[in-house]
């Protein structure tokens, strides 16, 4: 069954499916491996991306974005990450982290300043959460935010912010009270322009290299109260509840690339000849296909699931934190299963750049480590579930 097969597709899921898979087989596909190779950020296909309404899919249309729903998100993510997961990165954060963050705890002059440019792609936004010493352990930043006033300072460093060397505006939590460690952590709204905000270097990556990586560093950056999200102390759990939604996003994107490297593999084994047979008629191939394609629909029932449950928590308020996390794990490790048997498959082939199936294999990987590495996802379940601390 494919996903048309889901009954809980309406027309215009299907709609916007077809629109983004229509254009990233025709403006994404044929510029990936150039982007991969050159590690260039995508403005071009960005911009695009932002017309045809990517950008800020759940943002509603009175704040600049399509107004569609978390499902229609989801959908037209996994289209772009079959085609190129490092659009999909820079579509994700954008999308699940920077207009999701300040939809649901901004005040509405601040969705109505920052959030019209980024969900309508003029403008790029950035989540600045990692420091060089606080990864996983999210709660230890060492960075600060003082009062001065109207104002506060900041100084620190944040490392491994996806699309830092060319955001307009990032979501940064930074400490404003230390003493009280997660507790005393605040959200703001930075606006890049400003002197004291200095891009970091960028980072080499092994994967979604298209996908600008780079550490920030905050020399007296002065930021107005009115930009700080939420209150102060905040921080922690606005960061955490904006991860939520974002790992459903790289659920997605996990899910694009794994059928990205099975359907490269069904149609390499239907084709390639070994031994005076087709090698997909192999026992060792077949299996290897049968195990990727039931791994891809258990991860898109649990994607979509998560999906339609943060969709529902518009009205419920209710937490998904738990079926986001599934999801994210799940499909991620589905992606680095499929992208590893589609590598074993096309043999040397699999190993040249001459296809992408090298590509998906170095992309897949970073889907069990940002937002939440897999360990990270499991310590969420086995809380959440067994309530063991
Ligand atoms: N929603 C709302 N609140 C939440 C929450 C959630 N999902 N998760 C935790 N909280 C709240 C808790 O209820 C608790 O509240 P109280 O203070 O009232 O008790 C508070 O936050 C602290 O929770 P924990 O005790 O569970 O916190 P912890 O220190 O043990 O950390 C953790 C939990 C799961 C390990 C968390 O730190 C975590 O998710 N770490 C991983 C961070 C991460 O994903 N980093 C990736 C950064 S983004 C990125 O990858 C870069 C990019 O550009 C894409």
């Amino acid at each position: 069954m494919t996903a048309d097969g889901y009954l809980f597709l309406t027309d215009e899921h299907k709609m916007i499916r077809q629109a983004a898979r229509d254009f990233a087989e025709k403006e994404i596909a044929p510029v990936a491996a150039e982007y991969d190779e050159s590690g260039e950020f995508p403005v071009e296909t960005i911009k695009k991306m932002g017309e045809m309404g990517f950008m800020g899919i759940e943002v509603p249309e009175e704040y600049g974005g399509a107004g569609m729903d978390t499902l229609a998100y989801v959908l037209a993510l996994e289209e772009i990450c079959k085609a190129d997961a490092a659009h999909g990165t820079i579509m994700s954060v954008n999308n699940s982290l920077f207009c999701f963050g300040i939809l649901k705890f901004g005040t509405e002059q601040q969705k109505q300043k920052y959030l019209r440019d980024v969900a309508s792609g003029q403008a790029v936004g950035a989540y600045a959460l990692t420091e060089p010493m606080s990864g996983s352990d999210a709660g230890t930043m060492r960075s600060r935010a003082v009062r001065e006033g109207d104002h506060y300072v900041i100084n620190g460093r944040k490392s491994w912010v996806t699309s830092a060397p060319v955001a307009d505006y990032v979501l940064l939590f930074t400490m404003t009270a230390p003493e009280k460690q997660h507790r005393g952590i605040t959200a703001f709204i930075i606006e890049t322009d400003r002197p004291g905000f200095v891009r970091g270097k960028k980072e080499p990556k092994l994967g979604i290299r298209a996908s600008a990586t780079s550490e920030i560093v905050f020399e007296d950056y002065r930021v107005p109260v009115e930009n700080r999200l939420g209150d102060e102390g905040e921080g922690f759990k606005i960061a955490m509840s904006v991860l939520d939604a974002g790992r459903i996003g790289i659920s997605a994107q996990g899910l694009g690339i794994a059928e990205a490297a099975y359907e490269a593999s069904l149609s390499y084994a239907t084709e390639r000849e070994a031994f005076g047979q087709k090698i997909g008629e192999f026992q060792g191939v077949s299996f290897k296909l049968a195990d990727m394609k039931t791994r891809i629909e258990a991860a898109r029932l649990l994607t979509y699931h998560a999906a339609l449950l943060k969709q529902r928590a518009r009205e419920t308020g209710e937490r998904y934190t738990l079926e986001a996390s599934m999801a994210k794990l799940f499909t991620s490790e589905t992606a680095m299963f499929c992208a590893h048997a589609a590598v074993q498959i096309h043999g040397g082939m699999g190993y040249s750049k001459e296809l992408p199936v090298e590509r998906y294999f170095r992309d897949a990987k970073i889907t069990e480590i940002y937002e939440g590495t897999s360990e990270i996802q499991r310590v969420v379940i086995a809380r959440l579930e067994t309530r063991l601390k």
